[in-house]
């Protein structure tokens, strides 16, 4: 069987879409009344890359992701998504859209009656349309088993702790296999060493599904361990941009001041 999918997917394909940008953004500004919330934002998601964006509280970080989506219509510049302009697309295309886009919310937001089988078989039925038991079994099977909660499957969400109900949550927007991946502010919330596994498994994901992703976080530690390019977001622009390495040397006060915490 494996040998077969390799032959189905052969190795030069993987590398000539390395490249490829799956997210566009080209000038965006958006303003909420006379509040100029994102004043000129141009950035370029590559297939399979990890993008942190990385700014303090009320800089236009999670306005940037919900234009991504379709949720907001920026006033000017385009955002394209696998080369469409989600500004242009009509409810079935942006539906069709957010199937490949998957988003994690702060709170995770699993049903409490629900569980964790029934919170991951939820996507599968009413998104994917799946109705084969045995294929579905297996898909929240192998997903609850990538993040480590294989033993969690018939429990309900209040008997998890906060870090499990996240890596839940993460297991119900991977399951559908989402090409690319929104992470807004996954660690907010969690304790030191749960956030260093969460973030653990953000990098595990992206490496096992080769999902492209925008990871907004003010952790430091998350920022480390899951970029691979790191964008600092300050009053509606980005003013800086850089692997870890190269802007722990950067000489901007902004910049330095999330190194200095
Ligand atoms: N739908 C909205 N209507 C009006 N103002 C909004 C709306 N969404 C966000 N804002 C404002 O835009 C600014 C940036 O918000 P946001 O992107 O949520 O910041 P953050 O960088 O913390 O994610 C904030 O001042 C917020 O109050
Ligand atoms: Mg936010």
């Amino acid at each position: 069987m494996a040998v077969a999918k390799e032959h189905i997917e052969p190795k030069k394909k993987a590398s000539a879409q390395k490249d490829e940008v799956v997210i566009h953004a080209q000038g965006v500004k958006k303003a909420f009344g006379d509040k100029k919330v994102l004043k000129n934002i141009t950035f370029d998601l590559k297939r399979g890359e990890n993008m942190v964006v990385l700014g303090k509280s009320g800089q236009g970080k999670s306005v940037t992701i919900q234009c991504v989506v379709g949720l907001l219509k920026p006033d000017e510049g385009t955002l394209d998504v696998f080369g469409e302009n989600v500004a242009e697309m009509n409810d079935d295309e942006l539906k069709q859209l957010r199937i490949k886009i998957g988003f994690l919310f702060q709170s995770g937001a699993l049903y409490d009656s629900m569980t964790v089988r029934e919170n991951l078989e939820f996507p599968l039925t009413r998104v994917l349309k799946l109705t084969d038991q045995s294929e579905i079994g297996k898909k929240v099977e192998e997903v609850l088993d990538g993040v480590g909660l294989l033993d969690a499957i018939d429990k309900l969400p209040s008997d998890l702790s906060g870090g499990m109900r996240k890596r839940v949550g993460l297991a119900r927007t991977l399951i559908v296999n989402p090409e690319i991946m929104l992470y807004d502010e996954p660690t907010t919330g969690l304790d030191p060493i749960t956030s260093r596994e969460i973030s653990e498994l953000i990098l595990n994901m992206q490496k096992k599904y080769k999902t492209s992703s925008i990871i907004i976080t003010h952790d430091m530690e998350c920022a480390r361990i899951t970029a691979d390019r790191i964008v600092v977001m300050n009053e509606g622009e980005y003013i800086a941009e850089g692997t870890f390495k190269e802007l722990q040397k950067s000489d901007n006060e902004i910049v330095r001041s999330f190194f200095n915490e």
